[in-house]
């Protein structure tokens, strides 16, 4: 099995010209840099909505695509914090506004005069760490439900982690292509791998808001797709630089030297 013979097409890095494995070098370079960025960005912008610290957890991912579950945030002040602030029956017709739709008409007759009366002493918009809740816009802000990124959100950034990581892993397993790697099932199962958890990864996004456990595929096929692309990043640059010409390869061009031996 691991024996096997080399395809007639193939070449090893060590066989390529200076100015390609030059090229390969540069390319793998940004291309790690431009994955670290994006773990950055991932960890910066999922971690922590659980309420838990910087860690990425399975209930972090469930809340991205599906909201919280729980209601708008001034429903949650009103039950909770803020319920001391008004008597019990204001903070009803406010939740019962917020309930039904949050409408103009509504809040001009019924809802402003409420928080005119009992939440503009800190909530007029002086104190930058407090919501503002003066004026209908303002408001409309805190009374919106947690429901996770909407599904046109996720169609957009979909097609471009599409197209976008398409173009990554067919250039990162075109450069792997030349590395000497056996069995060569196994080869294949590293370049087709990323393939498969991109689109196991974009359509779990959906699938998370039908069904939470989806979660576990996103983040399964997530870190496949980084093990991926670290151990193809590895090879290649090894092989590049650092290792000696696989003996297969020394041995075919003893037999079978080219004939233009020039770099
Ligand atoms: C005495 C000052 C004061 C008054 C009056 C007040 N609040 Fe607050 N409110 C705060 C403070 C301080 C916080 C931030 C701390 C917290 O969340 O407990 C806050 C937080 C909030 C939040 C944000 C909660 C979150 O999601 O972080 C909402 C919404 C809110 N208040 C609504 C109201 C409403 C509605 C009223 C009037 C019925 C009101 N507040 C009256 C001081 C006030």
């Amino acid at each position: 099995m691991n024996s096997d013979p080399l395809h007639q097409l193939y070449t090893h890095y060590s066989q390529l010209p200076y100015s390609q494995r030059v090229l390969y070098t540069c390319t793998l370079l940004v291309l790690g840099l431009a994955y670290l960025f994006a773990i950055i960005y991932l960890f910066h912008s999922y971690s922590g909505r659980d309420g838990g610290g910087n860690t990425l957890t399975y209930q972090d991912i469930v809340i991205a695509y599906t909201g919280s579950g729980k209601g708008s945030r001034i429903e949650a002040a009103l039950r909770g914090p803020m319920s001391s602030m008004l008597p019990a029956e204001e903070a009803a017709t406010i939740i019962g506004w917020v309930g039904d739709g949050a409408n103009k008409d509504k809040y001009d007759a019924s809802v402003k005069p409420i928080l005119d009366k009992r939440c503009m002493t800190c909530h007029d918009g002086s104190n930058p760490h407090l919501p503002n809740l003066n004026g209908y816009d303002n408001l409309k802000k805190v009374t919106e439900r947690d429901t996770g990124t909407d599904v046109f959100t996720l169609v957009r950034v979909s097609h471009i982690h599409l197209f976008g990581l398409t173009f990554v892993f067919f250039i990162m397993g075109l450069m792997f292509s030349h590395a000497y790697v056996r069995p060569v099932w196994f080869k294949c199962t590293v370049v087709a791998m990323p393939f498969l958890c991109l689109v196991l990864d974009v359509s779990s996004w959906y699938f998370t808001k039908l069904y939470h456990p989806f979660a576990w595929v996103v983040m399964t096929a997530g870190g496949f797709m980084g093990m991926s692309f670290a151990f193809m990043w590895g090879v290649t640059m090894y092989q590049l630089w650092f290792s000696k010409p696989p003996a297969p390869v020394v041995e075919r061009e003893m037999t079978n030297p080219p004939t233009i031996i020039s770099r």
